[in-house]
């Protein structure tokens, strides 16, 4: 029994040796190396006197391997280390970055994508993993949406669920599969404004019913490690905020794995005008239930003397050792420190097999946006398709950003895959047009803009010219989207539309396929573009999953997690709105819109076009009545009115009419992924139970409260079926 060994480690650790297990050390030196500066020399020393809990960013196995040995053959109570790691998306090999692959809303392939990173992690010494981040996001100016699954708090808990199970598996001592982080606890994706590490100011009502639900659902897959965030929540800082880590994660939720902080978010308290100094912080941190401190320093001068000082009780300090401890013995690292560091897992691992599962990734998570004429797929009467654009030929923005080991320049670009996929009857040119960037960029020194530089122009000019049809790559470098990636403007950075003008006056016939990690503002070009194929940061087969919905091999399935809007000025836009008091009025403009935009999104939560056209028949409710014990059938027809085979994700979103708060005016409930033959016809039911009817209400309590509720069912959050039922 895990708790009774728990306890016995517990009982012989003096108090430094338990604060040590709350500290966290940032370990990107050369571990193998002389630790040659100062700070690290410190490292070394403390890590000996076993006063070091876990490492981050060691990054490989003979690095983690020499780490472990530090403590395990020089502290007293040898307890080993556990070695994080950001692997976000991919260790190695790289899939779609985690926007991009919630839009396949294909559960089953992103918990495998997550049991093949775990495999790769352990391979390079890394058993736990600070993902997934399943912070709600809404607003397309965070840079980080680009790491989560949107705008929706549903289908976020679904895929935070599936990518839990992929990296750890049913049993996390096997070394095939990592801890997992539920990350950032809470409210971060609700940054003020989108600017990164901003104030978060939401009530009660939007956090228990929209940032939370993810995090519940988290826990109770028994996710192993928490993180806390950055952000300021209502006037406390998260990493300080008792209420949510004492009060509902380890209280209301009884989860019992720890919690980590964000890098040095514990210190950063001090900046927020919430301590007063690392001591101070510390102590707060700890009393609100962040249980180790991030290469925050915190921990490591506070605890122990406010201990001394009688501030501290040292249960609270017990309290966090012994979560440690617990994650620690189901790694089995108690039986094994080494484990995760064995050189010769490295030769198990099958890179071509997971390259195959990373072009699945890729396709699956492609959106078709606009397909005008059916244009696409490519008719085998081009010949000759120019590729142009600055991501045309780019090797590297596919990658996206929290890339982890995924080698630079390693994703195949669309030039490779369309030369790849095409077949030889067909000619592909290359112009790159413009430089999306001038000179260097890297995960700290964002891209410079390149706004001067038109020289290329001419020889895109030609090759459209020359061309029977344009496929256009633009969008963002792998850099713009990301941590402290915040952008006040969200539309195609530098010389890209000018770019696009330029060749769309030559040759109008063109596809445009967008490389970015969040929304963007494209009205402009969307009705320019011929045909618009959204195809993210989609990882090392980029290339190829592109080339193969351009050609048709693979037909487009995906489903946009977040809004498009039609301008920057929209932000934050998202489906699951409130109502107002004021939603629609044509006599005049006192409502809630805007007056040189419509309010609506561009291309909406849900949205994905397929080349087979998909047409809903009536909703069937089993009942127009439900009380609390019993449920509701309701089912949809769908038909394929196409010649060609598709998949459809069926969409089920409800409305609570009348509530004792306002509720939003359509919420995400459940989804299916059909496939449908040509002219096949499938019957979708979904059960409606009480479960899904239930909020956060005025008694401050989710429950579900009778009344009439709307449901719709459709392929995307706006054109939809309706009906109403009523809960007795
Ligand atoms: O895991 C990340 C976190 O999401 C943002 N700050 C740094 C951490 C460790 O790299």
């Amino acid at each position: 029994n895990i708790e009774i060994k728990v306890d016995s480690v517990l009982a012989m650790m003096t108090l430094e040796e338990k604060v040590g297990q709350l500290v966290q050390y940032n370990g990107s030196w050369d571990l193998t190396g002389p630790a040659s500066e100062m700070n690290n020399q410190l490292k070394v020393a403390n890590l000996k006197k076993g006063l070091v809990g876990s490492m981050l960013n060691v990054l490989s196995v003979e690095a983690t391997l020499e780490a472990q040995k530090l403590v395990m053959e020089n502290s007293r109570m040898k307890i080993p280390l556990m070695f994080g790691y950001d692997v976000i998306h991919g260790y190695k090999t790289i899939f779609p970055v985690p926007l991009g692959e919630t839009a396949s809303w294909d559960l089953e392939l992103m918990e495998e994508t997550a049991r093949v990173a775990a495999l790769e992690s352990v391979a390079y010494g890394v058993n736990w993993t600070f993902s997934p981040m399943i912070d709600v996001s809404r607003d397309a100016r965070w840079g980080r949406i680009m790491e989560g699954s949107g705008e929706d708090p549903y289908l976020t808990a679904q895929v935070g669920v599936s990518k839990i199970k992929g990296y750890q598996g049913d049993d996390l001592a096997k070394n095939t599969t990592i801890a997992a982080t539920a990350k950032h606890f809470a409210g971060y994706g609700f940054a003020e404004a989108g600017r990164d590490y901003n104030t978060v100011n939401i009530g009660e009502n939007e956090l228990q019913n929209m940032v939370l639900p993810p995090f519940k659902a988290a826990a109770e897959a028994g996710v192993a490690t928490f993180m806390n965030s950055f952000n300021d929540l209502d006037g406390t800082p998260a990493t300080g905020n008792k209420m949510l880590q004492r009060d509902v994660l380890k209280g209301d939720w009884k989860w019992d794995g720890f919690v980590v902080s964000d890098w040095g978010s514990i210190t950063e308290m001090v900046n927020h005008g919430f301590a007063t100094n690392k001591k101070h912080a510390a102590e707060i941190a700890i009393k609100a239930g962040s249980d180790m401190d991030m290469e925050g320093g915190a921990y490591e001068v506070g605890l122990a003397e406010l201990v001394k000082e009688g501030r501290l009780k040292e249960e609270l300090i017990d309290d966090a050792v012994k979560r440690v401890l617990r994650v620690k013995f189901k790694l089995g690292l108690f039986e094994d420190p080494y484990r995760y560091s064995k050189p010769e897992v490295l030769n198990n691992i099958n890179f071509e097999d997971h390259k195959k599962l990373a072009r699945e990734a890729a396709k699956r998570s492609i959106v078709l946006l606009k397909n005008s004429d059916k244009i696409l797929p490519v008719k085998s009467s081009v010949k000759k398709i120019a590729v142009i654009g600055p991501l045309a030929n780019d090797k590297d923005s596919p990658l996206g950003n929290w890339r982890a080991q995924g080698e630079t320049n390693s994703a195949v670009s669309v030039v490779e895959g369309l030369k790849n996929g095409i077949g030889e009857s067909t000619e592909i040119t290359f112009s790159e047009g413009t430089k999306l960037g001038t000179g260097e960029r890297s995960f700290l020194m964002p891209l410079a803009i390149n706004t001067t530089d038109r020289s290329g122009f001419q020889d895109a000019i030609e090759k459209a010219t020359n061309a029977d049809l344009v496929v256009m790559v633009l969008g963002e470098d792998a850099f713009q989207a990301g941590e402290g990636r915040s952008q006040a403007n969200i539309g195609l950075a530098g010389l890209q539309m000018e770019l696009f003008d330029t060749v769309h006056n030559v040759n109008s016939n063109i596809v445009l396929v967008l490389i970015n990690g969040r929304p963007l503002e494209i009205s402009e070009i969307s009705k320019k573009a011929t045909a618009i194929v959204e195809a993210w940061q989609l990882g090392s087969e980029s290339g190829n999953a592109i080339a193969d919905v351009l050609t048709g091999k693979y037909n487009p399935s995906g489903k946009l997690p977040a809004s498009f809007p039609r301008a920057v000025g929209q932000e934050p836009l998202y489906y699951n709105e409130k109502n107002t008091g004021r939603p629609y009025n044509e006599e005049h403009v006192t409502y809630s819109h805007y007056t040189d935009v419509k309010k609506d999104a561009l291309y909406p939560f849900g949205f994905g076009l397929s080349y087979a056209t998909f047409q809903y028949g009536d909703i069937q409710l089993s009942s127009t009545q439900m009380d609390m014990e019993g449920n509701i059938k309701v089912s949809i027809r769908v038909t394929n009115t196409s010649k060609i085979p598709g998949k459809e994700v069926v969409q089920l979103y409800l409305r609570d009419l009348v509530a004792s708060t306002t509720r939003p005016v359509k919420e995400l409930k459940g989804f299916q992924m059909i496939t449908l033959k040509p002219g096949e016809t499938k019957s979708v039911t979904f059960s409606i139970t009480k479960k899904m009817l239930e909020f956060y209400s005025a008694n401050k309590k989710w429950e579900a409260e009778p009344g009439d509720f709307e449901l719709y069912l459709g392929g995307n959050s706006v054109d939809v079926k309706s009906a109403r039922f009523k809960l007795k």
